[in-house]
């Protein structure tokens, strides 16, 4: 068990709070999903009322150790400042830290907030560099880390850090750390895990790892094309990891030694071009015209798959079935996660998503708040699910 907040005295403390602010932004800058901002705010609010000073840091995008203004984390300032009610001090250096804002540390009261500018304005920054991490660490007595999203990455404010400071986790990363975990070493069975996206290689360590852990896996999304070519069926045009069809092969192979029941789409929906208003239809999964290519899963596959979602005890999501930013490719996506709405709320399953397209798609379909838990992390949770140790948990202390 990991140290949390809750276990340490932070009154009258200085204390350094690693966010994933890391948000998307339209071309005025303005943020057009919060999601990880409110997730931070437990943490910061109950830092605060325990009467300790914050100083707030995190990435934005990937400005490669420059300063670079359309990467600045001034918009999160001003959001924070709303959000939190009250003045959250900021101002855009270059070098993160420098005299001023050191200044600005010191002084900081109890209740008072900072936020340092894009840690990736620092070069070190993504190399763990030593010297930053001691300069982040000098402003503060200790360190939370609540940035889950970013936990896959050892760089000087995610895992540098806690080498000068106390560390513990803030209750983002403690919450994210518990849904995953859990449904990885104790699920409620049985457990489904769902899979999909594009490409069979981003998810071939995922897919080991859950073959270990679930009852039923199940494939859909772009890379169930390479599942279905391994089976020896034509895909037309399809998505095609040509690379991966041997090891999509030997993945199904182990599933069934192991026992583990792997669902592919028994039908699709198959479209002329990669196009939402192409002309579709729906055809066996073994029937797939030569010159067409898959989109969505088709209407036997959605009841195959909800079906099993129902009947639950954990389900553990990541990837779409079809291509959902087209509307007429989403309904496979939309009837996975309207199934785990009713696994969560009919037969009291512990649902997750598992971040990025996923945590997009149930978003979009505004149903979001209806899961048990949708994870703040893409890369960190696809990581989490290999089964790898992350650099940014692995800091935290002990109990
Ligand atoms: C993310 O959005 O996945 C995290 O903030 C990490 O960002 P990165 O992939 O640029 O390290």
């Amino acid at each position: 068990m990991k140290k949390t907040v809750r276990d340490i005295d932070v009154k009258g403390k200085k204390v350094l709070v690693r966010c994933d602010f890391n948000v998307p932004l339209d071309a005025e800058r303005n943020i057009t999903d919060d999601t990880r901002i409110v997730g931070a705010l437990p943490t910061i609010l109950y830092v605060l009322e325990h009467g300790a000073a914050v100083i707030l840091t995190s990435h934005l995008g990937r400005p490669k150790g420059e300063a670079r203004p359309e990467f600045s984390l001034a918009p999160i300032a001003a959001d924070l400042t709303e959000k939190l009610g009250r003045n959250v001090w900021f101002k855009s250096v270059p070098s993160v830290v420098d005299d001023e804002v050191k200044a600005k540390a010191t002084a900081l009261q109890p209740g008072e907030v900072m936020l340092l500018e894009n840690t990736r304005y620092v070069a070190g920054e993504t190399k763990n560099d030593r010297a930053f991490a001691e300069n982040l660490a000098s402003l503060a007595d200790i360190f939370v880390n609540d940035a889950f999203g970013s936990a896959h990455r050892a760089h000087s404010s995610t895992a540098g850090v806690a080498e000068y400071l106390p560390t513990v986790m803030g209750f983002l990363m403690e919450k994210e750390v518990k849904y995953l975990g859990d449904a990885l070493t104790d699920p409620k069975r049985p457990f489904v895990a769902v899979i999909g996206g594009a490409k069979v290689a981003d998810k071939i360590l995922v897919i080991e790892n859950l073959l270990e852990k679930a009852d039923t896996l199940i494939i859909g999304g772009g890379m169930a094309y390479t599942f279905l070519k391994a089976k020896g069926y034509e895909i037309g045009t399809s998505l095609l990891d040509v690379d991966s069809v041997g090891l999509a092969g030997g993945l199904m192979k182990k599933a069934s030694e192991k026992g583990v029941e792997l669902l592919l789409p028994v039908d699709v929906v198959v479209g002329d071009e990669f196009k939402d208003d192409t002309p579709h239809a729906d055809y066996g999964a073994d029937a797939i015209p030569a010159d067409r290519m898959g989109l969505d899963i088709g209407p036997n596959t959605r009841e195959l798959f909800a079906e099993r979602i129902r009947g639950a005890g954990t389900v553990l999501w990541n990837g779409p079935m079809g291509v959902f930013e087209m509307n007429a490719f989403a309904v496979g996506t939309r009837v996975v996660a309207e199934a785990m709405v009713s696994a969560t709320e009919e037969s009291d399953a512990i649902t997750i998503i598992g971040g990025g397209d996923s945590a997009a798609a149930v978003e979009k379909f505004g149903l979001a708040d209806r899961m048990s838990h949708v994870s703040t992390g893409g890369g960190a949770s696809l990581e989490f699910i290999e089964g790898k140790e992350l650099p940014g948990v692995a800091v935290c202390e002990n109990k």
